[in-house]
């Protein structure tokens, strides 16, 4: 049986946007609409017409369509959102609230209208609570709704990892869980090398300004760009969760999803592991704790938890 081609639906034609759609047409997920407001129309229709003629060099038929209409959206499988003001050195996630709520209120309401069975990805901040609000406004259901940030923040502390042991990332294990916040919790106690604890690599003073890095990996990258921020990792972290979906590869990923009971948590969305197949999100992994684990990650709901609280929907 013919399989027919996959929607990609790209909200926000931006840096992080144009790469999403490079790297969905270069992985053949399928045809892609990169979509803008009218004032980018010349953005994203660029950016189709340039990804589109570099098809022939890698020999790949899905297509990207660049538009300002969200009919072209419709009936997209996935979507992923990266519609959204950055941050700029010197701000914090947070800071950003108002005007990305502002923009998530327009982009959740035509998610319902155009794209009600999609599986959506969002990558905008303050991520944890636009997820949140993703999710109430569209009406979708929970478990079809996702935030990125787990495998950026997962990807990020694997990379230093590797960097510091000068090994091959291969063979790194590592998770970061919690909000996407300068409280997340990466795992020290969980991750290993080539299955030998990261502990009995390295020293304990090393081991935690790789966590420190980790944790304002984000900044890092804000202070160096100075007029946005970080667009490759991104990309590349939602395009694995949206194959996932899309191939139903049923991998298990850091992901904010929605908890209901899950490590104490009921009705918020917050960064732990979780399967990603044709279903969604089909299951919710529960890491066991020490009870100094139990207590960063309890932080870092609370400051989840205060910016949910402040989403005015
Ligand atoms: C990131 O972690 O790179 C993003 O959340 C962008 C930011 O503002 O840090």
């Amino acid at each position: 049986m013919a399989h027919s081609k996959k929607k990609i639906g790209l909200i926000g034609g931006g840096q992080i946007g144009g790469n999403l759609a490079l790297l969905a047409v270069q992985k053949q997920l399928g045809d892609v609409i990169l979509y803008d407001i009218p004032a980018a129309e010349g953005l994203v229709k660029g950016k189709a017409l340039d990804i589109n003629q570099l098809s022939a060099v890698d020999g790949y038929d899905c297509r990207v369509t660049g538009t300002t209409d969200w009919k072209d959206v419709a009936g997209a499988d996935v979507v992923i959102i990266t519609a959204g003001v950055p941050r700029k050195p010197g701000m914090t996630r947070e800071d950003l609230l108002d005007v990305n709520l502002k923009i998530m209120r327009d982009v959740a309401a035509n998610i319902k209208q155009h794209c009600p069975d999609a599986f959506v990805i969002n990558v905008a901040n303050p991520l944890d609570a636009m997820v949140y609000a993703l999710q109430k406004i569209s009406g979708l259901p929970s478990n079809k709704v996702v935030g990125m940030a787990g495998v950026l923040d997962t990807s990020r502390f694997k990379f230093f990892i590797a960097e510091a042991l000068n090994t091959s990332i291969r063979d790194v294990e590592a998770l970061v869980l919690g909000g996407h916040g300068d409280d997340m919790v990466p795992l020290v106690r969980h991750s290993t090398v080539g299955g030998v604890p990261l502990t009995q690599l390295i020293a304990k003073d090393k081991l935690d300004a790789i966590i420190d890095r980790t944790r304002k990996g984000g900044a890092e990258l804000v202070g160096l760009y100075k007029t946005g921020s970080a667009y490759f990792a991104p990309a590349a972290s939602s395009i694995s969760m949206a194959e996932s979906f899309l191939l139903d590869r049923k991998r298990v990923l850091p992901a904010a999803a929605m908890l209901n009971g899950e490590y104490g948590i009921n009705g918020v969305f917050f960064g732990v592991p979780v399967q990603i197949g044709a279903g969604g999100v089909e299951k919710i992994h529960t890491v066991e704790l020490n009870e100094a684990e139990k207590a960063e990650l309890a932080r870092s709901y609370d400051s989840v938890k205060k910016t949910v609280e402040s989403v005015k929907l």
